[in-house]
């Protein structure tokens, strides 16, 4: 508000009607920043220009998005996109592989396709931004953010009031662990070993988060059932039924970074607030309008699972809950952002919704 005060007067009169415009006009976001960390859930054009076949920017992606393609894995907008404008922003948070023209004090998404927690994760398919890369990103951010505040300590307080979601692990499991062809953890470890590794390493990047940069409000989100995508059944089962190793793995990981949540709430209890985030709903179904589940919205799809270029998909693309191998449609998206910030079924977000926490 101060800094935004000043340069309202500072600024000649022109730019301060269009800054007024801009801002000025709009009621204010719930809070004042959102930063992403994440796959190709999360993902809004970081992978573009990678040397990588995880890529979305070319049609039939973003049919449904105001700007056609964009490098988002799905039709329309992702969970994230909708959980920002439930949470006010006026714009897109922007990737970071391109903030030009966009104002980084209000956040930056790191998401980044076929990405894992473990640098290896997907990387039979090119490069990705892991997650410990992403981390590196945001340190550079907070440099560029400190430049502008006046300095570290100023920009640590700002960032505490700012939103943290991650949303990130399946490829750890989709493209890796149950990848025996390419990767090695499952002759290494068991699922439950594996899933440990998993979360002692994702907490320690919440744990850097926390004490590096002043995060103070963090949404973890949970894997989303992937024994249940199109491309589970029908490399794995030919009766069109889940594959239970496979939801076996979301619900152990699921149920550790639970108890992750319920740990780090009490370390750092009055300073820090974590929520977990249940995206394994069931629901999708015909009460909601998805009458298509087991099929995705692109007739035609690659090897790596997504739409082919430049193909016609399906017309009614609120009947299904994929769009294409992997990833779920923007209704279902929609659905999940609601459930996310408005904690409609109480199973589904711990202890508290995204709307109470930006409160605390
Ligand atoms: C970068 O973002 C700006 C602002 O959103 C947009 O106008 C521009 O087209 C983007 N550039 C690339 C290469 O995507
Ligand atoms: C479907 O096939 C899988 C593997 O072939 C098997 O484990 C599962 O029991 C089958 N489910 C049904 C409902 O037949
Ligand atoms: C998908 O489910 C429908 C019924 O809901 C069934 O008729 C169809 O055979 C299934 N398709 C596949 C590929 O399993
Ligand atoms: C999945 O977990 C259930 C419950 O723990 C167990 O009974 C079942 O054998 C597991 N299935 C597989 C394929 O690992
Ligand atoms: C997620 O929600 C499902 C369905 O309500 C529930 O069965 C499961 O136990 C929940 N998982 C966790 C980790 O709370
Ligand atoms: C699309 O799906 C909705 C909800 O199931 C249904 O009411 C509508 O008739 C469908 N439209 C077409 C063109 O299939
Ligand atoms: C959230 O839930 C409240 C009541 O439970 C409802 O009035 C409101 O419309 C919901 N908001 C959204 C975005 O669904």
């Amino acid at each position: 508000m101060e800094a935004k005060t000043k340069s309202c007067v500072v600024l000649p009169f022109l730019l301060l009607v269009a800054i007024f415009m801009q801002q000025c006009v709009h009621g204010e976001s719930q809070v004042p920043c959102l930063f992403v960390f994440g796959d190709s859930l999360s993902d809004n054009g970081n992978n573009n220009n990678l040397p990588s076949t995880t890529k979305s920017n070319y049609k039939p992606y973003g049919i449904d998005f105001p700007t056609g393609p964009t490098g988002r894995f799905t039709n329309g907008q992702t969970s994230i996109d909708l959980i920002a404008q439930l949470l006010g922003f006026e714009n897109f948070i922007p990737p970071f592989a391109n903030t030009s023209g966009s104002d980084t004090l209000k956040g930056v998404n790191y998401a980044s396709g076929a990405a894992g927690i473990l640098p290896e994760s997907g990387t039979h398919m090119g490069a990705n931004i892991n997650l410990r890369v992403q981390m590196l990103n945001h340190l550079f951010m907070y440099s560029t953010i400190a430049i502008k505040l006046g300095g570290f300590v100023k920009a640590k307080q700002y960032l505490n009031k700012c939103l943290y979601y991650v949303n990130i692990g399946s490829n750890d499991y989709i493209n890796n662990y149950f990848l025996p062809q390419f990767y090695l953890t499952s002759r290494i470890y068991t699922p439950d070993q594996y899933a440990n590794i998993l979360i002692a390493q994702l907490s320690q990047y919440m744990q850097t988060l926390h004490d590096e940069v002043g995060a103070r409000k963090f949404v973890l989100v949970g894997m989303g059932l992937i024994g249940c995508t199109p491309n589970a059944i029908s490399t794995h089962n030919t009766n069109g039924s889940c594959v239970e190793e496979m939801n076996n793995a979301t619900f152990m990981f699921n149920a550790k970074l639970k108890s992750k949540v319920d740990q780090f709430n009490n370390k750092f209890s009055a300073d820090s607030k974590f929520i977990f985030i249940n995206s394994t709903s069931g629901g999708l179904d015909s009460s909601l309008g998805f009458t298509v589940a087991n099929a995705s919205c692109c007739p035609s799809l690659g090897t790596n699972g997504l739409c082919i270029p430049n193909q016609t998909p399906c017309q009614n693309r609120t009947t299904y809950v994929f769009w294409d191998q992997f990833h779920p449609t923007e209704a279902v998206n929609r659905i999940i952002a609601i459930n996310s910030y408005n904690g409609s079924n109480p199973a589904l977000t711990y202890p508290m919704d995204i709307k109470h926490l930006v409160g605390f």
